[in-house]
């Protein structure tokens, strides 16, 4: 037996050089199942502009990014001017994080741990609100706000005297269960009366079947004690772009983001990109017919395997719980990855264990694969009458 190796480090989405390594296969091998990125790649029409236009490359941006705000306005239905551009949404929920310094956040348990490092980083207390299995980890509204209104004393003023920051993403990774409009807007009015002030990250809401009911974008007009963050890491498929975008109606972190922001943190080539992306509506609707039809095709397919639960998935990705059976999400990554695929096991995530495990949806023939794959290790479910 080869069991003298030590246990498997944990590796993220975007580690694919250390798995490349770790298991002996080159990287352009791997199919990433876990980076929950677009499967269809850059868009040809984005390449043979972009081509076109590098000199953009010689100048420096426009320092107030006016046509790229412009651009994104178009796409999202918000005010320019209320739109705010950064390095990737990470350059962005940094800055919102600095600028309150909140000294108590609260954060949603299972979610991405970048918020949890900047928060740590500022110096913030971190309160998990644990999102329960029982409820497929969707928020309970009234829930949350109850959480929220306990030890009303605790937490001191942040920025603007906000009390704390309740830090959202939705739909939320990797549950990829969403609040809808609706709840975001009961929880922003509690949330005004409480000052506690809400980043929601909406960096997946574009391969949500239903966009326009799950954005809180419209709701930026309404609320100052809301900021949007997205980005087109995922949808745009360009995570080396690294641009992103804020929407928020809070005059006073606008002004806070224009006086401390450094100048030119989105480069020529992605201000470029970004005016002929948000344009690109046959890339747009083909990401979203590809997503809608995939994600229907793998929810069936999972249907027939033995010992696994998923949750109803709004984004381009599905938690799979492993209910039952002698194998667990290290197992099933060791399978795939030698078969040159790439899952995300999820015990790394505050919450859950090492019988979750999380992947995006690819093209459809790889999702076939993977599918075999999962298959393979759970086996198929019993369907004979009994
Ligand atoms: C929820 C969420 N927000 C933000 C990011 C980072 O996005 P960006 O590349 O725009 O900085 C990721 C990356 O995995 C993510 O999952």
């Amino acid at each position: 037996m080869s069991e003298t190796r030590t246990a498997a480090p944990q590796f993220h989405g975007s580690d694919l050089e250390k798995v490349a390594e770790y298991y002996g296969i080159r990287k352009e091998d791997i199919i990433g199942f876990a980076a929950n990125v677009n499967p269809l790649g850059l868009s040809e029409h984005l390449k043979e502009e972009l081509a076109k236009n590098l000199d953009c490359l010689s100048s420096y941006p426009d320092r107030d990014y006016c046509g790229l705000r412009q651009a994104i306005g178009s796409y999202t239905g918000a005010d320019w001017h209320n739109i705010m551009v950064g390095n990737g949404s990470t350059e962005l929920i940094s800055l919102t994080i600095q600028f309150f310094r909140p000294k108590d956040a609260v954060v949603l348990g299972p979610s991405y741990s970048e918020y949890e490092r900047e928060l740590s980083l500022s110096g913030s207390e971190i309160r998990f609100y644990n999102l329960k299995e029982s409820d497929d980890f969707r928020i309970s509204t009234e829930d949350l706000k109850e959480f929220l209104t306990d030890d009303p004393q605790a937490a001191g003023a942040g920025g603007q005297g906000y009390r704390r920051l309740l830090v959202l993403c939705n739909p939320n990774n990797p549950t990829s269960s969403a609040v809808s409009a609706a709840q975001m807007e009961e929880l922003l009015v509690f949330c005004r009366s409480q000052r506690i002030f809400v980043m929601s990250d909406e960096t997946y809401a574009e391969f949500a079947p239903d966009t326009e009911n799950i954005t809180a974008i419209p709701l930026t007009e309404k609320f100052d004690n809301l900021i949007v963050l997205r980005g087109v890491s995922k949808f745009f498929a360009a995570p080396g772009l690294r641009l992103g975008y804020a929407v928020t109606g809070n005059e006073e972190l606008k002004a806070e983001f224009t006086s401390k922001k450094n100048p030119w943190t989105v480069n020529s080539l992605a201000e470029t990109a970004g005016k002929i992306m948000f344009a690109d509506t046959d890339y747009i609707n083909e990401t979203r017919r590809l997503i809608s039809t995939e994600r229907e095709r793998i929810c069936a397919g999972l249907d027939g395997i033995a010992n696994l639960k998923y949750y109803p998935p709004y984004a381009n990705f599905i938690l799979v719980h492993i209910t039952d059976g002698e194998k667990n999400a290290q197992d099933l990554f060791e399978a795939a990855i030698r078969r040159g695929m790439m899952v995300r096991n999820c015990s790394s995530f505050h919450n859950l264990d090492g019988n979750y495990f999380r992947f995006c949806f690819m093209r459809t023939e790889d999702n076939d694969r993977l599918l075999d794959c999962i298959r393979s290790v759970f086996g198929e479910k019993d369907l004979s009458p009994r």
